[in-house]
């Protein structure tokens, strides 16, 4: 037994030699702290208070520990917390001692049973999070049902395979659409991810807009919050198109149709449908960058926050485009400058901008 410490926890844990897995007798991962930093970051950087939270896929109830200890006063009204994991309750009260958590205003429910019942057995939620190993698929729908309105859902997909193509029909079974395996894949994987959690929202009437979606280390990681109404829904599978590229010029656009042809003379490879409005909410996550209390997220929170600025479905890889032109790629910085663009979350060497391919091969020879 060690006793690990995250924040302003500290958690008595066996850990495995090697990776964390699923067979763990308290499931602990150290990798995903940063995780669960972004959720407290962006539940203090909200102005509501007195929320009702969910926690269904608790593993070692690190997440909500740090929920009672690093919120702000006055924000948790009611905090759902459950895994299915034999112990689970009498593990979560022991280590509410052993961190000196005292609940004065808040109402602690536990559980120890399958995430979906226990979501459908309450009445709504302010902030769902479900993070579980691997898909988030069987949860979606009861996360879905239970959101209030203006509700958050939190969601982590670690099956990166799926989402990125390695597995094509994998991607197609789980996540209903087709997945683009080239540099572009993380970006179009998080879009894919984005559409099935909308899909799932839209059946009761809720429309689920991005307000914060980045892909980081192994996982995808994505807070949609819920509005109520058809029209809204609308709106939102109107977003749902393809995404065309073309893997010889390097062009590409979004579409509702999936058979076209580049304008260089090569059919287009498609993806999705998938989501093709903003990642995320500009102001809010300038105003998550701007509140960070925790140092080693600034570099990652400070990208989030300028991406963001430009809205754009897709980016423009340097190296990609260097070999494509036969020319050594210019200083990142410099062409990001001259074409009003931004770094991205998705690529050390890619470059989002509303500027086309064409105007970027042209910063190219301009040396
Ligand atoms: C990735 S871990 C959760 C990690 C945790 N959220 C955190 O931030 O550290 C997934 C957890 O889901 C639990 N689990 C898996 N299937 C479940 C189900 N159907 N209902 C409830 N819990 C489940 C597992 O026991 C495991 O502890
Ligand atoms: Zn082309």
């Amino acid at each position: 037994m060690s006793v690990i410490a995250e924040q302003s926890i500290s958690l008595p844990l066996v850990l495995p030699k090697g990776d964390v897995h699923a067979q763990m007798e308290i499931f602990y991962n150290p990798l995903m702290a940063s995780n669960r930093s972004i959720s407290i970051l962006l539940l203090n950087t909200l102005s509501k208070k007195n929320l009702t939270i969910a926690d269904p896929l608790a593993g070692s109830g690190i997440r909500s520990l740090r929920f009672l200890k690093e919120l702000h006063s006055g924000k948790i009204q009611r905090l759902c917390v459950n895994d299915l994991k034999p112990g689970f309750t009498s593990y979560f009260k022991k280590q509410l001692k052993r961190n000196k958590i005292t609940l004065e205003e808040t109402e602690l429910v536990l559980g120890n049973t399958d995430a979906t019942p226990f979501l459908l057995h309450q009445n709504g939620f302010d902030y769902i999070d479900i993070d579980p190993f691997g898909s988030p698929n069987p949860f979606l729908a009861a996360a879905a049902a239970r959101i209030s309105r203006e509700g958050i859902v939190a969601i982590t997909a670690t099956d990166t395979a799926a989402l990125t193509g390695t597995y094509p029909r994998a991607t197609r079974r789980k996540y209903w659409a087709e997945p683009l395996h080239t540099f572009l894949m993380h970006e179009v994987g998080l879009r894919i991810l984005i559409r099935r959690i909308q899909l799932q929202g839209t059946q009761f009437d809720k429309a689920f807009v991005p307000l914060l979606s980045y892909h980081k280390d192994h996982y995808f990681r994505v807070y949609l919050r819920a509005t109520k109404g058809k029209e809204k829904c609308d709106q939102i599978v109107e977003q749902h198109q393809y995404f065309l590229f073309c893997t010889s010029c390097l062009d590409r656009k979004c579409s509702r149709w999936n058979n076209e042809t580049c304008a260089c003379g090569k059919q287009f490879q498609f993806a999705g449908p998938l989501w093709t409005g903003p990642l995320g909410e500009h102001p809010f996550i300038q105003k998550m960058a701007d509140n960070n209390p925790f140092p080693e997220e600034k570099e990652f929170l400070d990208l989030l926050a300028a991406e963001a600025a430009v809205n754009v479905v897709g980016f423009h890889d340097l190296h990609e485009i260097a070999r494509r032109v036969k020319k050594d790629p210019p200083r990142l910085e410099k062409i990001i400058k001259r074409v009003r663009g931004v770094r991205t979350q998705f690529s050390g060497t890619g470059i989002k901008t509303t500027v086309s391919r064409k105007e970027i091969e042209k910063e190219f020879n301009e040396r």
